[in-house]
């Protein structure tokens, strides 16, 4: 079950934290993984893990902002692997440039751009650039890693961010319905509180976590697993809470 052998996967956003988690893990269950970044040699460093264990990948630098710069990473994970069947939408402000310092009441305009960016329209211009190709052959999978920022209100400074995730979220929602006979399927991945590096969690906020901690990559990879599998054929359009109970909604 959940066996990707014979697949193409492309995971933006995976040359750290939970992009690389995913990657590694659909690696792990037989799939070709093009493992994107920004920071292209994060993505070089994954591929090594990747191929270290017997695994196949292959590294794509580009800006999901970037439209052009998609289409151009899209052709060249698929003249390395193949076609892309499963589209992981991971890149986001999931660090230390995700959130805002002040109320909404108080930001300047200037300061949203960057999460909507990223976090809709880099969900949007992936999405674009592999699903001819999905209708075409009849299979796809597109997972988006949203946040449960997209799903219910927060704390100060989360706006913006969460506006670009609820976006998202219903982006994939419409994008489900339209090729859902097409045998292309598409997820969200409404996630919480991660253990990051790059962010500081208080012993109390994680606590608050019904069951005790913040996320580790493997509980989101795990899903991305399932739902990139044939056997999630009939989960379509769902945003899935994957947050240790945190937000039920
Ligand atoms: N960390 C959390 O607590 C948390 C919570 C909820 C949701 N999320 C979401 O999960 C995802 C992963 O989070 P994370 O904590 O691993 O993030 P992270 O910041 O640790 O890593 C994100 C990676 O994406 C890359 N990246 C950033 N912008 C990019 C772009 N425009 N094009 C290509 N690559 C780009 C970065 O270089 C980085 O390597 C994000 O979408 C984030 O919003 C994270």
């Amino acid at each position: 079950m959940f066996e990707l052998h014979g697949r193409v996967a492309l995971v933006t956003g995976a040359g750290q934290n939970v992009g690389a988690g995913i990657a590694r893990m659909l690696a792990g269950q037989g799939a070709a993984v093009a493992v994107n970044d920004l920071r292209v040699e994060r993505a070089e460093a994954v591929v090594e893990e990747i191929r270290a264990v017997g695994g196949t990948a292959t590294a794509v630098g580009f800006d999901v902002t970037d439209y052009e710069a998609v289409v151009a990473g899209v052709a060249a994970a698929e003249a390395a692997l193949g076609p892309v069947d499963i589209l992981v939408n991971n890149a986001g402000n999931g660090g230390e440039h995700g959130m805002q310092p002040t109320q909404f009441k108080d930001s300047d305009p200037a300061s949203w751009r960057g999460a909507i960016d990223v976090n809709l329209y880099g969900v949007m211009h992936c999405s674009r650039a592999v699903i001819n190709g999905m209708v075409d052959r009849g299979w796809g999978r597109v997972i988006t890693i949203a946040s449960g920022a997209g799903t219910i209100g927060l704390n100060i400074g989360v706006a913006p961010y969460g506006g670009g995730k609820g976006g998202a979220i219903g982006f994939m929602r419409h994008f489900a319905i339209e090729n859902a006979r097409a045998g292309v399927t598409a997820n969200s991945l409404a996630i919480g509180l991660m253990t990051n590096p790059s962010q500081t969690v208080t012993a109390a906020l994680a606590k608050s976590i019904p069951v005790g901690r913040t996320g580790v990559p493997d509980d989101v990879a795990a899903a991305c697993v399932y739902l990139a599998s044939a056997e999630a054929a009939w989960v379509t359009g769902q945003t899935i809470e994957i947050n240790g109970g945190a937000v039920t909604t």
